[in-house]
């Protein structure tokens, strides 16, 4: 079943063609240069972009994808911002009468908790096993991004638990702060990436958030950013201006704790928690982070969980293939908004992946 995608909930404008769990297409276009001098998006220039992009994106999926016309049309209803998400919802309801086909609303945290499970549209298509035949219920899922730091309980696809969750910021929120903080550029995730891979972490030490209070099943990054402030401060007032190095060891220095903080409680919340899981599933925008691979890995083989992170980068930032891919297991156990009930479709900004249970 082939099925067309739409994901408009941030500053992405995006398209896909999935069948099943294969991608057959997987447009994406960022309006974040747009964004760039506010340090964060702003929801009306977000909308502007989507509504200027949008036909042409999808467009794009589907002759990409070899196809006319899906079989389903998928859209993300939430969580995100409402004006954008608005877009999407229109168009996708607009096609679906064009097409008269049904309509799959999808949780967008679902979409990338999923990821991991995506397999590629290969020339033979010929595949032994799919990632998700070898796979075990329930898992752990891990969704790191700009707007989540979720931990959840995954007792099958569709059912989920969220067992730990951020208390202030998400992680990857957290990480564009502090590349502010340091006069980088937005989104910083990435930057302060390639900037902590020359510095020395231990050079400023700054504290681990909630040391010792793992066991409380919840991030936060807010101390950690006071932290950081504070240490900017004192630098720039004994030595001026920031160096290049002094930029560089910094970001290190954030960023090992940031992840040292997120490993320590998924470590610890799984060790405590009375289930017997065998794979940890990783997705959205920071697990591209080479180090924060690395990190989890390791932490995973220790307590014997085998990690599954998107193979392909384009499907941890925010992308419409893993709304596609989530909408196939959800169309699956009949959750297709039929014919004339799709118009109530509507947007739930502050959407909660518990409620797919
Ligand atoms: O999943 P995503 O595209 O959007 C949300 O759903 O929020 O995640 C965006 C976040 C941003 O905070 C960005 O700084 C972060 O992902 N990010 C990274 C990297 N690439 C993107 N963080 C750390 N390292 C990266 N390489
Ligand atoms: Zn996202």
């Amino acid at each position: 079943m082939k099925i067309l995608a739409i994901d408009t909930s941030c500053d992405e404008t995006a398209a896909a063609v999935t069948d099943g769990v294969v991608i057959k297409s997987n447009i994406v276009w960022s309006s974040i240069s747009l964004h760039q001098e506010w340090g964060g998006v702003v929801p009306s220039i977000a909308k502007r972009a989507h509504l200027e992009r949008i036909d042409e994106v999808i467009k794009k999926a589907l002759t990409r994808a070899r196809i006319e016309k899906p079989d389903l049309v998928a859209v993300t209803i939430g969580p995100g911002l409402a004006i954008a998400l608005e877009i999407g919802i229109a168009k996708a309801k607009e096609l679906a009468r064009t097409w008269k086909t049904d309509v799959v609303a999808v949780n967008h945290i679902e979409g990338h908790v999923l990821s991991p499970l995506a397999e590629r549209d290969t020339v033979s298509n010929f595949q032994k096993f799919r990632k998700l035949d070898l796979m075990h219920w329930p898992a752990w899922g891990l969704v790191v991004s700009g707007g989540h730091t979720s931990l959840i309980l995954m007792e099958s696809v569709g059912s989920y638990k969220t067992i730990a969750t951020t208390q202030d910021d998400a992680l990857g929120e957290a990480l564009d702060k502090a590349a502010r903080m340091l006069g980088l550029g937005y989104p910083g995730g990435e930057i302060i990436e390639k900037l902590a891979e020359k510095g020395n972490p231990s050079t400023y030490p700054l504290p681990l958030p909630m040391r010792g209070r793992e066991n409380l099943k919840s991030f936060s990054y807010s101390g950690l950013k006071t932290a950081m402030w504070q240490l900017i401060l004192k630098i720039k007032n004994t030595s001026g201006e920031l160096s290049k190095t002094q930029i560089e060891d910094l970001a290190a220095s954030f960023q090992a704790r940031a992840f040292q903080h997120l490993v320590g409680v998924v470590r610890r919340t799984i060790m405590d928690y009375d289930v017997t899981a065998y794979e940890l599933l990783v997705g959205g925008g920071v697990i591209a982070n080479m180090r924060l691979r690395k990190d989890l890995r390791l932490m995973a083989r220790e307590i014997g969980l085998k990690v599954m992170i998107p193979g392909n980068m384009r499907l941890c930032g925010d992308n419409a293939a893993m709304i596609g891919l989530a909408a196939g297991f959800k169309a699956e156990r009949g959750g297709i908004q039929r014919e004339r009930q799709f118009e109530n479709v509507d947007r739930v900004p502050r959407a909660k992946i518990d409620s797919e249970c």
